[in-house]
């Protein structure tokens, strides 16, 4: 794990904001509630019907299945590290809710329940920290039933905008060393972050047997004025509680005063400016 990140419960509630502004958390947070409306507008729950949401987290998506479902059928909260369901448990308890969920620890390419067993699943951006998609996306086919959906969201890391691409070779005393760098690392096949995009996850999807599945691009643009501190969290802060930062992953290439010297030069160049950035992420709704 890494050092400024305990687990993934830290990580929901305070990693994933690192070096935002309060404006920013709160359109961060609003654009989640956004993402996991939509998920569920695709999923259209019944009040009987069997919920899996997969790498719940801190349960961004079931509690609102539960809400939907008003506690009538059941909604499994799973997850493969424990603090995330002890989370979630917790809330459950504070809400005084005494049926219509269910917790399930388990890795996703490793479900723990029989095949054809559930009716919706519902998954946000989990695949992009799973290495191989396949087994995952394959086991997930497994438990739904017939007519069954599987509902998604997931990040296409791979084609967001580079810091090349917002910094400039005058101002950047290694620019074209850490440009071919920055290629390279979100380009490596290796690395679930960026080994996949629309359409990996479409023959994923073929392969694992859904016919015809909807795998939707969404661009989606930011523009906003770099601040003081911005710069260092993104280079320093994790991606997940398990996997490197940015500035460890530059540290494999360059030395460590190379590499700080890098962030103090990409800070001292955007701080004040305003930045335009892409993000791609795609949507999914597969039916078995
Ligand atoms: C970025 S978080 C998303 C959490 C939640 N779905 C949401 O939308 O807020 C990724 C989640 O995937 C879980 N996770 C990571 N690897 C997993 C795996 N192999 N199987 C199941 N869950 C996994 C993590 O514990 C974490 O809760």
């Amino acid at each position: 794990m890494s050092e400024i990140c305990a687990n993934w419960t830290a990580w929901l509630k305070k990693n994933r904001f690192a070096g935002q502004t309060p404006e920013m958390v709160e359109q961060t947070t609003r654009w989640l509630e956004a993402v996991r409306d939509v998920i569920l507008v695709y999923a259209d729950i019944k009040p009987y019907e069997t919920v899996l949401d997969i790498g719940t987290g801190t349960g961004l998506l079931a509690f609102k299945a539960l809400e939907q479902q008003d506690c009538s059928g059941k909604v499994i909260f799973s997850d493969k590290f424990q603090d995330c369901l002890d989370d979630c448990k917790r809330i459950i308890d504070e809400l005084g809710l005494l049926h219509g969920y269910e917790f399930l620890l388990c890795p996703c390419e490793h479900i723990a329940l029989p095949d054809a067993t559930v009716d919706k699943a519902l998954m946000r951006s989990v695949l992009v920290h799973i290495a191989n998609k396949q087994p995952a996306i394959s086991e997930i086919y497994r438990v739904l039933k017939p007519g069954g959906k599987y509902c998604a969201f997931e990040p296409i890391i791979r084609s967001n905008t580079r810091y090349w691409e917002i910094t400039h070779p005058t101002f950047i005393s290694k620019y074209q060393d850490f440009k071919k760098v920055e290629n390279e690392l979100m380009e490596n096949p290796l690395d679930s972050l960026c080994n996949f995009d629309e359409n990996t996850l479409k023959t994923n999807l073929e392969i694992a047997g859904f016919s015809v599945p909807e795998v939707k691009v969404q661009q989606i643009n930011s523009k906003y004025v770099v601040q003081p501190n911005m710069v260092e969290a993104w280079f320093k802060n994790p991606p997940s509680p398990d996997q490197p930062s940015t500035r460890e992953r530059f540290m494999k290439y360059f030395d460590e005063a190379t590499v700080d010297k890098y962030i103090q030069e990409v800070d001292n160049y955007l701080v004040g400016r305003e930045i335009q950035l892409r993000s791609n992420a795609v949507f999914i709704n597969a039916t078995k």
